[in-house]
């Protein structure tokens, strides 16, 4: 096995839900394909002579103190053609926002130009915020779609794209649909088509993705074709599920079952789905998801303006779900995952204890719906890695190098870490609530330096 290069320093993952691994002064070795081949550990007897002949090759990269090697983030829920209205038109409901900001905007995406200068900024954003994969939904159009897998792929992020589809005239404007199903279905084959055959797409850092906006702006034919094209292609999934009031209430009137039951029904919830959302799912659903091995994205920051409530995360976390986070840009108001992570933990906080003071201490909350950071960087890696079927997420023998450094030591930073009072769990505490990009200064995907603060 030829090692292109390793690294050597704090590492920071977490392999099980509510834990934390630290290994101090560990070698992670990548080899020529960008796949981590091996973590040695100062104990081991190899260690000593390992480090000294990457030293003499010029193939070692020590890190300082200060800095700590994580997986890559990885955002489950971003919607690109939403940037421009990242942190803005906030003020409606989820049925109003989508018809009166959002389907206006995404309709721009016909333009080409545009598209580019948007898709542009998005990624090169997420990219310096530490994010190393992101499953995106594009717009209703392909030539756009197959332009954001293009920008994904020239700068080196790994991504899952998605053209929108949606196609119910009750719920679609006519300005901004999928003319027919047919024309919906082709226009998914021919992109799944195109994001494969992408030359230097061969180890498949772009995927594509089977994407049904959300069932009201679904036909039922529309439903079953893609179904049928994600079975044909073994591509992923990706929807909303049960997210808001009006948008539950609205699947049980059509269909007369809850979101997961009826994308079930369609044949949508397969080993590579992701489920955007799903606050409104029970004990049923979960159990179905677990079945089906489906993936959720938790997405806080926008559930706070567009679900009407919060996410059992903890709930889901116990029956060992393949929970994920997104920012969902932009229901969601920040690119960045950190952030997210931060919420993830302050939401969960607010549903344990509950929220409207006139009523009793005893009543207000949900008991034990408590997340800690640990649940939420498990969710931002390991989680999102397990929701994608990808072997990412993990610093770890066989797991690709998708990685950030992150650096405490840096002047103009919010965060204070103490090197006589933190240990390495208090730093990734004070990591999550408080890093900013200006500490990522270092993002790796499968082996290749894309971006952060050095580059
Ligand atoms: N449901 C259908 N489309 C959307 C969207 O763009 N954002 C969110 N948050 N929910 C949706
Ligand atoms: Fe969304």
């Amino acid at each position: 096995m030829i090692n292109r290069f390793a690294l050597c320093g704090t590492m920071i993952h977490a392999p099980v839900c509510g834990e934390v691994e630290v290994l101090k002064e560990a070698l992670v070795l990548v080899d020529d394909d960008g796949v981590i081949s091996e973590v040695i550990s100062p104990e081991s007897n190899r260690y000593a002579a390992a480090k000294s002949k990457l030293v003499e090759d010029g193939r070692l990269l020590q890190l300082s103190e200060g800095q700590y090697l994580m997986p890559g983030l990885i955002d489950l829920h971003v919607h690109a053609p939403q940037w421009p209205q990242a942190g803005n038109a906030l003020n409606v409901p989820l049925y109003e926002w989508l018809q009166a900001y959002t389907f206006p905007l995404e309709a721009k995406y016909a333009d080409l130009a545009f598209a580019e200068k948007s898709y542009t900024s998005l990624v090169d954003t997420l990219v310096a915020n530490g994010t190393t994969t992101t499953m995106y939904f594009a717009t209703v159009h392909l030539e756009s779609t197959k332009l954001l897998a293009d920008i994904c792929l020239a700068k080196g992020q790994r991504a899952l794209v998605g053209k929108v589809a949606m196609d119910n005239p009750d719920e679609c404007p006519e300005y901004y649909r999928d003319a027919s199903v047919q024309q919906g279905l082709d226009d998914t084959r021919t992109l799944i088509d195109y994001i494969r055959q992408l030359p230097r797409n061969e180890n498949k850092r772009v995927l594509p993705v089977v994407t049904p906006r959300f069932i009201p702006s679904c036909t039922d034919e529309m439903l079953s074709g893609l179904a049928q094209l994600a079975e044909e292609y073994d591509c992923h999934v990706q929807t909303h599920c049960s997210e808001s009031d009006w948008e539950h209430d609205y699947v049980i009137n059509r269909h007369g079952k809850r979101d997961t039951q009826s994308l079930n029904h369609f044949k949508l919830l397969t080993d590579k789905t992701v489920l955007a959302h799903s606050c409104f799912i029970t004990d049923e659903d979960m159990r179905t998801i677990k079945q089906q091995e489906s993936g959720i994205a938790h997405c806080p920051i926008s559930n706070a303006y567009f679900a009407n409530g919060v996410f059992p995360a903890r709930q889901a976390l116990d029956l060992e779900l393949n929970v994920g986070l997104g920012t969902d840009v932009a229901g969601g108001t920040t690119p960045s995952l950190l952030e997210n992570c931060g919420a993830a933990i302050t939401a969960s906080r607010y549903l344990e204890g509950g929220v409207d003071t006139e009523i009793s201490a005893a009543e207000r909350g949900k008991p034990q719906a408590r997340i800690d950071f640990k649940e939420a960087f498990w969710m931002a890696t390991t989680g999102g890695g397990k929701a994608l079927n990808l072997n990412i997420g993990l610093l770890k023998a066989g797991y690709a190098f998708d990685a950030i450094v992150i650096d405490t030591h840096i002047e103009n930073t919010n965060l204070a870490v103490w090197a006589d009072l933190d240990d390495v769990e208090d730093v990734l505490q004070k990591i999550i609530y408080n890093a900013g990009r200006q500490n990522i200064r270092k993002v790796w995907v499968q082996g290749d330096l894309i971006g952060g603060a050095d580059h």
